[in-house]
């Protein structure tokens, strides 16, 4: 499986965004996962409140609450079978 990370770079989530992006950058780097993961930057996924916030596809999960702390968790859960991190999607969206 090969995913793509979405890092929304929307008025809300924007400013954290690089930060976050070199996290994610750096998680897969140390994991080795840069084969399976692909980082892309994503417009406003409507859910600006909760943010900072990412999508992973395929399979549309949303992460709400970001933090740099949290990235590593989900680049190995990922790259474990990809079973993105459910306590972290949202499933009205
Ligand atoms: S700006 Fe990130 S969800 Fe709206």
């Amino acid at each position: 499986m090969h995913y793509r990370v979405y890092i929304c770079t929307g008025p809300h989530c924007g400013p954290q965004a690089a930060a976050l992006e070199r996290a994610f950058e750096q998680a897969i780097a140390a994991t080795g996962l840069d084969e399976q993961i692909t980082l892309r930057q994503g417009g406003c996924m409507s859910r600006c409140e909760q943010g900072p916030n990412a999508m992973v596809h395929p399979g549309g999960a949303a992460y709400t609450g970001l933090s740099a702390a949290s990235v590593p968790t989900i680049i190995s859960q990922l790259g474990q079978g990809g079973h993105p991190l459910h306590s972290h999607t949202d499933s009205q969206g």
